[in-house]
């Protein structure tokens, strides 16, 4: 089958994840063209190209969000929509929408100042977690044991200077078996879903936690479509953790990689995304 559209890549780097996506399109007939995030350059007033719908794979968030909204602007159409990433991109927006939509999520607390963030500490108790709003990979993320440790990380966060640095997203620490549970969503499906298991309290696959293939339970269906659906919907990543009150989502992710998982699991993701994709142009 041939298609009628051109499918524009936004994308940093072409790691394995890409070179699928860029496979998967070409056995489909589906034209691509590439935008990289480096050296493309964005007029206010549309010009030149052919892409009828991106699919975003950046690997930063402030480019994603602004190529997003340039081509929202120009009137393409993109997987995933500038306000579904704008929102995932932020934890304190995303735990919000959560809360808002009903899904169960760990217990957060919120402070614009070092000070304010000692007193949301002793709100949530030790020990607990300290995130920068936004960031990825269980970066500068940190379990706070007790009061005098919350004192230097926080000093040395507000030494850092950087607004991302400034706001302190404080979580309860969720004691959970050494691993979490990641499930990859394609519109109204999961496609695949996977435990990560590790020895660090952080299970990313990016600091070496090991992947194993699961079939999610009735349970975290439920969750995690109705995570997904919070958050605006398209292709997402929803992590959970197994607390010993239930499953919680900590994170839905808007850019999600997923080599780990397609090795996992064997299942082909990228090919579900590009047949979402398609889907999603001839409409
Ligand atoms: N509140 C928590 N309690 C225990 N472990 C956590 C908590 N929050 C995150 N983690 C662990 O740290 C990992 C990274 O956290 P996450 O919020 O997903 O940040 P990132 O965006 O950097 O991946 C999670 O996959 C999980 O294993
Ligand atoms: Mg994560």
């Amino acid at each position: 089958m041939s298609e009628t559209f051109t499918l524009g890549l936004f994308y940093t780097v072409i790691r394995p994840e890409e070179k699928w996506i860029l496979a998967a399109a070409e056995e489909r007939g589906i034209p691509v063209e590439r935008f990289h995030d480096e050296a493309v350059t964005f007029p206010l007033v549309r010009n030149g190209f052919q892409a009828d719908l991106v699919l975003n794979r950046s690997v930063s968030h402030s480019r994603s969000l602004y190529a997003l909204r340039f081509f929202e602007h120009y009137g393409v159409p993109t997987v995933n929509r500038y306000e579904v990433v704008a929102l995932c991109g932020d934890k304190v927006l995303a735990s919000l929408r959560l809360e808002e939509a009903g899904v169960p999520t760990p217990r957060t607390v919120v402070a614009l100042t070092p000070e304010a963030a000692l007193k949301a500490l002793d709100e949530i108790g030790y020990p607990a977690v300290l995130k920068p709003p936004i960031g990825s990979w269980g970066r500068l993320m940190a379990k706070v044991d007790d009061a005098e440790e919350a004192e230097q990380i926080i000093e040395h966060k507000s030494a850092l200077g950087s607004p991302n640095h400034s706001i302190f997203y404080v979580q309860e620490y969720i004691e959970k078996p050494e691993r979490d549970l990641r499930a990859f969503v394609v519109g109204d499906e999961i496609a695949a879903a996977m435990y990560r298991r590790s020895k660090d309290w952080r299970t990313n696959a990016a600091r070496g936690a090991v992947s194993e293939a699961m079939s999610p339970t009735p349970e975290m269906r439920e969750i995690v479509l109705r995570a997904a659906a919070a958050v605006g919907g398209g292709v997402l990543a929803v992590d959970l953790m197994e607390s010993p009150e239930g499953l919680v989502v900590h994170e839905v992710n808007p850019t999600p990689e997923f080599r780990a998982l397609s090795g996992a699991t064997g299942i082909d993701v990228a090919a579900k995304v590009v047949d979402y994709v398609a889907e999603m142009a001839r409409r």
